[in-house]
C-alpha cells in the first residue's frame, strides 16, 4: 500500500545523531547551582535523614565537598547556614562570625574559583523558625527588612558573590540593594526568590536546617499555590526594586509559572528544584519503583525546556555527570 504523507516527523528521529542535530533544549553544567548546608562544630559530615546523600558539613571538612563539586564541573553553590544559637531576632544571621560568614571566608580563601551565592532569610536563625521578626504572632514586614539588609551586607562583606533573599517580605529587594550599594557593593547581584510558594515540598529542608516554624505556617508571606497572576506581580515588583535574576520555587510542579515568568520578563530566570522533589525521587528509587538517574535526567531536561536559565538542585553533580556522559543535553 502506498501512502502519500508529506509530513513525517519520525524522519528526524531515526538516529542519535539526527536527534542531536534537531534537539531544542541544550544543557550545560555552567547553569547548575548546588545547594548545601554548613554547621558549626568540627569534623562533621552528617547525613540528613530525609535527604539521603545530602549532608550537614562543618567548615573544616568542607574541602571534601568543594573538591567534589569542582571535579564535577559545577561552578556555583548556594550556601545555607545552621547556627549554634537561635534567638527571637535571628541575630546570628548578621554576625561577622556567623556560620555563613565564616564559611564564605574559608571558601574564598581556599576555593576562590567557586561562585558563592548565599540564601538570605531569618528562619534558620530565629528561635520561632519564622522568616522574620515576630510581633504577636504576625511576622512584621518592615522590621524584618532591616535585619535582612544587615544580613545581606554581612554576607557581601564576608565574600559572597551573589545574594539570594528567600524570605518573601515586601520591599526586601529595595532594602537589600540599598544596603549593598551604600557600602560599595554595586556589583553584587541579587537573585530574588521572587516567586516562592508556601509549599509542603520544603519539608525535608526544614529537617535539614531545623527551621520549621514553631507555630503557624508561612502562608502570610509565601505565596498561595492557587495563584499564578500574583507571580507576575511579585516578579514585576522585584525587577522595579533592582533584582538581577528572578527565581521560581519549587520546580517540577510549578513549570507553568516558570514559563510565564520567562516569557514576560527580560531577566534570567532560575528554578529551584527543592528538597521534597529530591527526596521523592530518592525514596521511589530506593523502593525500586523508578530508575533514579533516568527520572533525574528527564525531569531536569523538562525544567530547562520550560524555560529555566539556571537550575538549583541537590542533584547538580549527578546531572553534570549525565551531561558529560551524553545521556542528556
Ligand atoms: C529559607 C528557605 C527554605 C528553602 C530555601 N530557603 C525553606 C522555607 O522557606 O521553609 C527551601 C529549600 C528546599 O526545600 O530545598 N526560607
Amino acid at each position: 500500500m502506498k501512502f502519500e504523507l508529506t509530513q513525517r516527523p519520525r524522519r528526524l528521529r531515526t538516529t542519535n545523531i539526527i536527534r542531536g542535530l534537531v534537539r531544542e533544549t541544550r544543557l550545560s553544567a555552567d547553569t547548575l547551582v548546588y545547594p548545601f548546608f554548613v554547621v558549626e562544630g568540627v569534623d562533621i559530615k552528617e547525613e540528613i535523614p530525609t535527604m539521603p546523600g545530602q549532608y550537614r558539613w562543618s567548615i573544616d571538612r568542607l574541602y571534601e565537598l568543594l573538591n567534589e563539586i569542582l571535579k564535577s564541573g559545577i561552578k556555583s553553590v548556594l550556601i545555607f547556614g545552621i547556627p549554634n544559637v537561635k534567638d527571637e531576632f535571628g541575630s546570628s544571621a548578621w554576625d561577622k562570625n556567623g556560620i555563613v560568614q565564616k564559611a564564605l571566608r574559608y571558601i574564598k580563601k581556599y576555593f576562590p574559583d567557586i561562585y558563592c551565592i548565599t540564601d538570605v532569610c531569618m528562619c534558620e536563625y530565629t528561635s520561632h523558625g519564622h522568616c522574620g521578626i515576630i510581633c504577636g504572632d504576625y511576622v512584621d514586614n518592615d522590621k524584618t527588612l532591616e535585619v535582612l539588609a544587615k544580613t545581606a551586607l554581612s554576607h557581601a562583606e564576608a565574600g559572597a558573590d551573589m545574594i539570594a533573599p528567600s524570605d518573601m517580605m515586601d520591599g526586601r529587594i529595595a532594602a537589600i540593594r540599598k544596603a549593598l550599594d551604600n557600602s560599595g557593593y554595586i556589583n553584587t547581584p541579587i537573585m530574588s526568590y521572587s516567586v516562592k510558594y508556601s509549599s509542603a515540598f520544603y519539608g525535608p529542608f526544614r529537617d535539614a536546617a531545623d527551621s520549621a516554624p514553631a507555630f503557624g505556617d508561612r502562608k502570610s508571606y509565601q505565596m498561595d499555590f492557587h495563584n499564578s497572576r500574583e507571580a507576575i506581580l511579585e516578579a514585576e515588583l522585584d525587577i522595579s526594586e533592582g533584582a538581577d535574576i528572578l527565581m521560581v520555587k519549587p520546580g517540577m510542579a510549578y513549570l507553568d509559572v516558570l514559563k510565564e515568568i520567562k516569557n514576560k520578563f527580560n531577566k534570567p530566570v532560575a528554578l529551584y528544584s527543592v528538597s521534597g522533589e529530591y527526596s521523592m525521587i530518592k525514596a521511589g528509587a530506593k523502593l525500586g519503583y523508578i530508575d533514579e538517574m533516568s527520572i533525574v535526567g528527564e525531569s531536569t531536561v523538562c525544567m530547562y525546556r520550560a524555560g529555566a536559565d539556571i537550575l538549583i538542585t541537590y542533584y547538580a553533580m549527578e546531572i553534570a555527570k549525565l551531561i558529560k556522559e551524553g545521556k542528556i543535553g
